[in-house]
C-alpha cells in the first residue's frame, strides 16, 4: 500500500517537479570513479548538480562515491521546495568494496544460496556508503559467448538464471527494505538483451514470442516473484521495437500480465537512443515514446525533465500517467525509509566500519573457491603438494595488482586484492620455491618474455600458466568476434608446453573460450573467471587441495568460435548427426568439427572419483502426481568431493519442438571417500510445461526421456517415463 501522504505530496507538485522525480543523473561528484560510461568531465559540476537538486529537477544520482557525497546532496534535497529525499543508485554488481567473483563465475558454484549471501554482503557494505538502489541483478540469458556482457549474468540456462536471479534479489533487498542494510534491486535488462544478433552488444534481437517467453523472460519473472521492485529497460530492439519504446513489453506484459507494481527505469541513454534506432524523431519524441511505453524514469539523458512538462501541456501525455509514475518513485522512496530518515543509509563512520570486514573477506574467499571449475585433471596432477615442488607461475596474470576485481566494478580496487603469486606463496611451505615470469602481455608479446618463461619452466617441476582475458575484454560493449586466447599468449603456452613440464592452466575469463592447442590439451585446466578480492587465496585453496573443486560450467565451452551461439538446450534438427565420432554427409554438423562442446554446460571435475549407478524411475506420471527418480552417487576416490548431480529431461514428441535436453533440477552433495548417497528427484507436471503454439504455457502427455548426469552432454544414467492424460 502506498502511504497516503504521497498523493497529498503529488497534489502539491508542479509538472516540472514531477518530471524531476522521473529523472536520474550520473553523479557529478569529483571523487566519482571515472568509467567509460560515467566520465566526470562532460556533465555539470558538483555545485551545479547541487543546484539542480535544490530546484527539484532530479530524483537522484547514480555511481557517485560514498557517504560524504550523499550527505551533501541529500542536504541540498532538503533545501528544495518539497524536501523530497534523493535516491542514490549504483552498479553494485559483484560486491562494493569487497569484491566477489563476477556473477557468471559465482553461478558455477551451483549454489543460489551463495549468491544470496554475497548479494546480502554487498548490500550491507554499499548501503553503509549511502547507496539505496543497485542496478543488479542482470538476469539476461546469454547463449552467445561473443557477447561480453554474459559475465554479469547467470549463463545459458533458464532454470539456473531464474534461481540465481531470485537469490540475488532476496540478498540485495533482504526482508525489510527500510533497513539501512538493504538496497533496492533492479532486474535488468528487460528484455532479451543477451539475444543480440551475432553476440554484438546493443545489436538487434529478432526472436519469436515463444522463445522470448520460454528462454529470456523466466529469470525476470523469478526476480519479480522474489519481490524485485525495479526493472531496467534494455537497449536492444526485439523484432523491430526497441524495448525502451515497447508498450507491449512494459505495460501489457510486465504490468498487466505479471502485475508488476514497481518502477521501470531506462538503461542510461536508452530513451535518447530511440533516435539512433530510427524510432523517434528527436528528443521530445523520444521522451514521449519511452514514457508512453511505460518507462517511468529516464536515466542520464534528461529528456523527461526537459520535455515531459511541454508534452503534458500540449495534451500529448496525460498528466494522470505522469502522476502514476511519480507515485511509483515516491512509494519506493518511502519503502526505502527515505521519507522517515533521508540519511538512514548515509553515515561516514558506518561506511568505514562496514568496509571490507573480516566476514566479507572470508565470504569473498569462500565464493571465490566455489566458483572455480576444474575442466581436466589428467594423472591427478592436482592437487599439488605444498612442499617439495618448484613451481613456475607464468603468464600475464601471474602477479600484480591488475585484472583481479574483474569487469564492472565501480568501487573495488585491484590494489586491495590478492594476486595469484601472493596466494600461492602464502599456501606453500617454502615461498622461495616459487618463480614468477610474465612471459607475455595480454594482447601483445613481451620482448624476451617467451625465453624467460621457457627458462623458468625448465627449472621448475610444475608450471601454473596464468593466461586468459583481461578484465576489459568482457563486460559492456566488449563483444569479441574470436573467443580464443590472444595470439601472444597462445604462443607463450605452446613454448612452455614444448618444455614437457606438467602444466596447470589457470584461466582468467569473463566468458567461455574456445581453447586451442597446448591450452586445450594441457593436463590440468582450472577456470577461474575473475574472482575478486581473494583471487589468489581462492585459487591456491583449490591448487593445493585445501578445498576440492566443486564448480560446474554455467556456459558451454565450444570447440570453435564458429559454433557460436552454442548452448546445450538447442533444438533437434530433422537430420541429427548420429555421433561425434562419425560426421555423416547431409547430417547437421560443421565440416570437421563434432557438434558437442569441448566442455559442456554443467561439466566440472572434483578430486574424488564419482560414479553414477542404479537409476530408478517410476514408469508413469499421473497428471496430478509426481514421478520419483533416484540414483546412487558414489565417491570411489581417495579425497572428499562435492558433486553437482543434474537432472535433464527431453520431451520426445510435442506440438512444438522441444530442446534436446533441459535442466530440471540439481543437487550438490558432499561425499567423503568411499561414501555413497541415494539422490532423489521428484518431477511434477508443471516442470514439463512449455510455451505452446498459442504462446501460452501447455503440458502435453506422452513420453519424456531423462538423464541423471554430471553435465548436459554427459551420458550419466538414462531413463524415461510417461505423463498420463489428465
Ligand atoms: O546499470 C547500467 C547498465 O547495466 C548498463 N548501462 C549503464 C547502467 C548504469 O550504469
Amino acid at each position: 500500500p502506498v502511504p497516503a501522504f504521497i498523493d497529498a505530496l503529488i497534489a502539491k507538485m508542479t509538472i516540472a517537479e514531477k518530471a524531476g522525480q522521473l529523472t536520474i543523473m550520473p553523479s557529478a561528484w569529483s571523487g566519482t570513479t571515472a568509467t567509460a560510461l560515467n566520465p566526470p568531465t562532460n556533465g555539470p559540476s558538483f555545485d551545479a548538480q547541487l543546484e539542480e537538486v535544490r530546484q527539484g529537477r532530479i530524483t537522484g544520482v547514480f555511481n557517485g562515491n560514498g557517504a560524504e557525497m550523499a550527505r551533501r546532496m541529500q542536504g541540498a534535497a532538503l533545501q528544495s521546495r518539497l524536501k523530497i529525499p534523493l535516491i542514490f543508485a549504483a552498479d553494485v554488481i559483484h560486491g562494493h568494496r569487497t569484491i566477489f567473483p563476477i556473477p557468471i563465475g559465482e553461478v558455477a558454484s551451483f549454489e543460489p544460496d551463495l549468491a544470496e549471501r554475497t548479494a546480502r554482503m554487498a548490500a550491507f557494505e554499499s548501503a553503509a556508503s549511502g547507496i539505496d538502489w543497485t542496478f543488479a541483478p542482470m538476469v539476461d540469458i546469454a547463449r552467445d559467448q561473443r557477447w561480453g556482457r554474459g559475465m554479469e549474468g547467470s549463463g545459458e540456462d533458464v532454470l539456473i538464471g531464474a534461481l540465481f536471479g531470485a537469490a540475488r534479489v532476496r540478498g540485495f533487498q533482504g526482508k525489510d527494505l527500510t533497513s539501512p542494510e538493504a538496497v533496492l534491486a533492479c532486474a535488468k535488462h528487460f528484455a532479451a538483451y543477451g539475444a543480440a544478433e551475432a553476440g554484438l552488444d546493443y545489436n538487434a534481437v529478432d526472436i519469436s514470442e515463444r522463445t522470448l517467453r520460454e528462454v529470456y523472460l523466466p529469470p525476470f519473472k523469478a526476480a519479480l516473484d522474489a519481490g524485485v521492485l525495479s526493472f531496467m529497460a534494455s537497449f536492444n530492439e526485439i523484432a523491430g521495437i526497441p524495448s525502451t519504446g515497447n508498450p507491449w513489453l512494459m505495460r501489457t506484459l510486465l504490468r498487466e500480465e505479471w502485475g508488476f507494481q514497481g518502477l521501470v527505469v531506462s538503461d542510461y541513454t536508452g530513451d535518447m537512443e530511440l533516435i539512433d534506432h530510427g524510432f523517434a524523431a528527436d528528443a521530445r519524441d523520444a521522451a514521449k515514446i519511452a514514457f508512453l511505453a511505460g518507462v517511468d524514469m529516464s536515466m542520464t539523458s534528461g529528456f523527461y525533465r526537459d520535455h515531459l512538462p511541454d508534452l503534458v501541456a500540449k495534451g500529448e501525455v496525460d498528466e494522470a500517467l505522469v502522476n502514476a509514475s511519480v507515485r511509483r518513485v515516491l512509494a519506493l522512496k518511502a519503502r526505502l525509509g527515505l521519507f522517515d530518515d533521508p540519511f538512514r543509509r548515509i553515515d561516514r563512520k558506518r561506511e568505514q566500519a562496514r568496509s571490507r570486514t573480516r566476514a566479507a573477506i572470508d565470504l569473498a574467499r569462500e565464493s571465490g573457491r566455489k566458483s572455480i571449475v576444474l575442466l581436466r585433471n589428467e594423472g591427478d596432477l592436482l592437487p599439488l603438494p605444498k612442499v617439495g615442488r618448484k613451481i613456475a607461475i607464468i603468464g600475464p596474470f601471474a602477479a600484480g595488482a591488475h585484472d583481479l576485481v574483474g569487469p564492472w566494478v565501480v568501487y573495488g580496487d585491484d590494489k586491495q586484492a590478492v594476486d595469484l603469486a601472493t596466494g600461492v606463496r602464502a599456501a606453500v611451505k617454502d615461498p622461495s620455491s616459487i618463480t614468477v615470469v610474465e612471459g607475455s602481455g595480454v594482447e601483445a608479446p613481451l620482448a624476451g618474455g617467451i625465453e624467460a618463461a621457457v627458462a623458468a619452466a625448465q627449472a621448475a617441476d610444475v608450471v601454473l600458466l596464468a593466461i586468459g582475458e583481461s578484465q576489459n575484454m568482457s563486460g559492456e560493449a566488449q563483444s569479441r568476434a574470436e573467443i580464443v586466447l590472444p595470439a601472444p599468449q597462445q604462443a607463450l603456452a605452446e613454448a612452455v608446453a614444448a618444455t614437457g613440464k606438467p602444466i596447470v592452466v589457470v584461466l582468467k575469463n569473463g566468458r567461455a573460450l574456445a581453447l586451442e592447442g597446448a591450452v586445450r590439451d594441457a593436463p590440468a585446466i582450472l577456470v577461474t573467471w575473475f574472482l575478486g578480492s581473494e583471487t589468489g587465496n581462492a585459487i591456491a585453496d583449490v591448487l593445493f587441495g585445501e578445498y576440492g573443486p566443486s564448480g560446474r560450467l554455467p556456459c558451454s565451452f565450444p570447440r570453435s568460435p564458429g559454433q557460436q551461439p552454442y548452448y546445450y538446450a538447442h533444438k533437434p534438427t530433422g537430420r541429427p548427426n548420429p555421433s561425434d565420432d562419425k560426421l555423416e554427409p547431409y547430417k547437421a554438423h560443421y565440416r570437421g568439427i563434432p557438434n558437442s562442446a569441448l566442455f559442456p554446460f554443467g561439466h566440472g571435475l572434483t578430486y574424488g572419483r564419482i560414479d553414477y549407478t542404479d537409476l530408478q524411475v517410476a514408469p508413469q506420471l499421473a497428471w496430478d502426481g509426481e514421478v520419483v527418480v533416484s540414483a546412487t552417487i558414489t565417491n570411489r576416490g581417495r579425497r572428499a568431493a562435492e558433486e553437482v548431480v543434474q537432472l535433464y529431461i527431453h520431451d520426445v514428441t510435442a506440438s512444438v519442438t522441444r530442446p534436446v535436453r533441459e535442466l530440471k533440477a540439481f543437487r550438490k552433495l558432499r561425499l567423503e571417500p568411499g561414501a555413497s548417497e541415494r539422490v532423489t528427484f521428484r518431477i511434477r507436471r508443471e516442470q514439463l510445461q512449455f510455451i505452446g503454439r498459442d504462446n501460452v504455457p501447455v503440458v502435453e502427455p506422452g513420453r519424456f526421456d531423462l538423464w541423471i548426469a554430471p553435465s548436459a552432454e554427459g551420458t550419466g544414467l538414462k531413463g524415461h517415463f510417461e505423463l498420463l492424460k489428465g
